[in-house]
């Protein structure tokens, strides 16, 4: 779809449908919409007077307009409470609208900025949010569907209208980095979506290589015989069960070439199959487990973006990539592993692999002389046990790193939530054969496998989000649409770019 900011007046515009907005509680509507009521004669306001159109958030209205303004239609969404009202709700309105305007078949729309007149918001961030909800509302994986699906129609272009023609330099500037952040997320998402036999290890890894092409971008890829030099007995460990052939994906963005400890290491747990190996998974849900490479599709969507965006900083992604198979080769459980660093692991169970691929992803990220670490993983059904899927599991071992972690999760609309990592807690996975084994009892399971994990990160300031509860939406839900969320792409980006000025 394309999405462009132009100055104009709404009721004039040659297109299929216009959106105009209305907060919770308003009788009178003014603005764009007092415009759009009033050359309907009031049909708004009517409305409103009826108890038809209450303004509740992303609810959509539709009016005919017969001949009265030259758009057929009118949309009236409704923005919700205005004390409620924030970024995150332009994004989800504007996903909503554009998913019902897809419904009716409309082609062509245009759209004011939610937010940016009475909403009190900044235009440019209003239009960023309003280009990323209808850029990621939209998003269907149909790559594997012969014919797209029941309606397969598409809404084409998107015009943001704003009636003063100095603002929208500003608006256009939005909907850019909006594009930006939405096309990075859709990747992710597309990633994900891709089931185990399209997206092995060597795909993961050739995606990589499409991104790095594209954006100019280094990327490195470690083969099972190098990452064995290197010590990777952890890595390895997993991979031994497989057919497909492990792949170390290292993606590297040179954005600060003068200070090379100006710079961030995001590692994505990349089991691109968990099948729980020896220590088989039940069957029920098992497909879902393609999805256990979501945090290893989302820093490299990241590093698509961050590509784009250019912020003063050198990031380096890294994604131990393997399939997690039960086979004659491999691991049993009470097998002892040897991670890079020396450490030595007992596999208590084979499925909890996750934490074994990123501690060598860690210990090699160090090596190369990363100061800040951020891991993503889809790592514990603990997580998704105490935070459901709501919000992110945040563990850190520096506090610093963690608030901007969550400031970022919270400009970008993916909900986090930090918890505790008391040394209590490391009594859970001590061994009787080795240094720690990859499991913690049956309490507090996200928190020993963040403290098993933050074990290689050692000094090195660490934050891990578990993200088991979010990588998949069950439904259609503002931003979200049934299947890979894209979380948490956005709020990456966002980080490194407020590392990158200092903020
Ligand atoms: N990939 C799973 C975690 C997971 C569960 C992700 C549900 C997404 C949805 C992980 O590798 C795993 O199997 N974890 C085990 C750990 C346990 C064996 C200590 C778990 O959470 O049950
Ligand atoms: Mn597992
Ligand atoms: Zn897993």
């Amino acid at each position: 779809m394309e999405i462009r900011a132009i100055s104009g007046d709404i009721t004039a515009l040659e297109v299929d449908a216009v959106v105009v907005n209305l907060f919770e509680g308003v009788k009178e509507p003014g603005g764009a919409t007092g415009a759009v009521d009033r050359a309907l004669d009031g049909a708004i306001s009517a409305l409103i007077a009826d108890g038809e159109l209450k303004g509740k958030t992303g609810a959509s209205t539709l009016i005919h307009t017969l001949g009265k303004m030259r758009p057929k239609r009118v949309l009236v969404t409704g923005l919700g409470k205005r004390d409620k009202f924030t970024l995150d709700t332009v994004r989800r309105v504007s996903a909503e609208s554009s998913r019902y305007l897809r419904g009716l078949g409309v082609k062509r729309a245009a759209t004011i900025v939610h937010g940016a007149g009475i909403g009190g918001l900044e235009p440019r961030a209003a239009a960023q949010a309003l280009a990323e909800g209808a850029l990621l509302g939209l998003y269907r994986f149909q790559q594997y569907k012969g014919k797209p699906d029941a309606n397969g129609s598409k809404l084409e272009e998107l015009l943001v209208v704003e009636r003063e023609e100095d603002k929208v330099p500003a608006l256009q500037e939005g909907v850019e980095r909006g594009r930006i952040l939405a096309e990075a997320a859709a990747l992710a998402r597309d990633m994900v979506n891709t089931p185990a036999n399209g997206m092995t290890p060597t795909r993961l890894a050739e995606t990589a290589g499409e991104v790095a092409r594209a954006h100019d971008l280094k990327l490195t890829v470690l083969e099972e015989s190098e990452c064995a030099e290197q010590g990777m007995g952890a890595f390895l460990g997993v991979a031994r069960g497989s057919n497909e052939p492990p792949k170390f994906i290292v993606l590297e963005y040179a954005g600060d070439e003068a200070d090379p400890e100006n710079n961030l290491g995001l590692i994505g747990k990349g089991i691109t199959f968990d099948s729980g190996g020896i220590s088989l998974k039940p069957a029920s849900g098992m497909g879902n487990m393609k999805g256990d490479m979501t945090g290893g599709a989302s820093v490299i969507a990241a590093m698509q973006a961050i590509a784009q965006l250019k912020p003063k900083i050198n990031v380096t992604a890294i994604v131990a990539a393997t399939e997690n198979m039960p086979s004659g080769t491999a691991t049993k459980p009470g097998d002892v592993l040897r991670a890079m660093n020396g450490k030595t692991i007992e596999v208590d169970n084979t499925d909890a692999e996750g934490r074994l691929t990123l501690a060598d992803a860690i210990c090699y990220a160090r090596g190369r002389g990363v100061k800040r670490l951020v891991d993503i993983a889809t790592l514990t059904g603990a997580v998704r046990t105490a935070l459901g899927n709501v919000r992110i599991g945040v563990f850190a071992n520096d506090q610093d790193l963690a608030d901007r972690m969550l400031r970022a999760g919270d400009a970008a609309g993916e909900k986090m939530w930090q918890l505790p990592m008391d040394e209590e807690y490391k009594e859970l996975y001590k061994s009787n054969v080795a240094d720690i084994k990859n499991t913690g009892g049956s309490g507090a399971g996200a928190i020993t496998a963040a403290h098993f994990v933050g074990e290689f990160a050692e000094g090195t300031p660490w934050v891990h989000l578990d993200i088991a509860g979010v990588y998949m939406a069950d439904r259609d839900n503002g931003v979200l649409v049934k299947g890979a969320s894209g979380i948490p792409v956005r709020s990456l980006v966002r980080l490194t770019e407020d590392l990158a000025a200092g903020g």
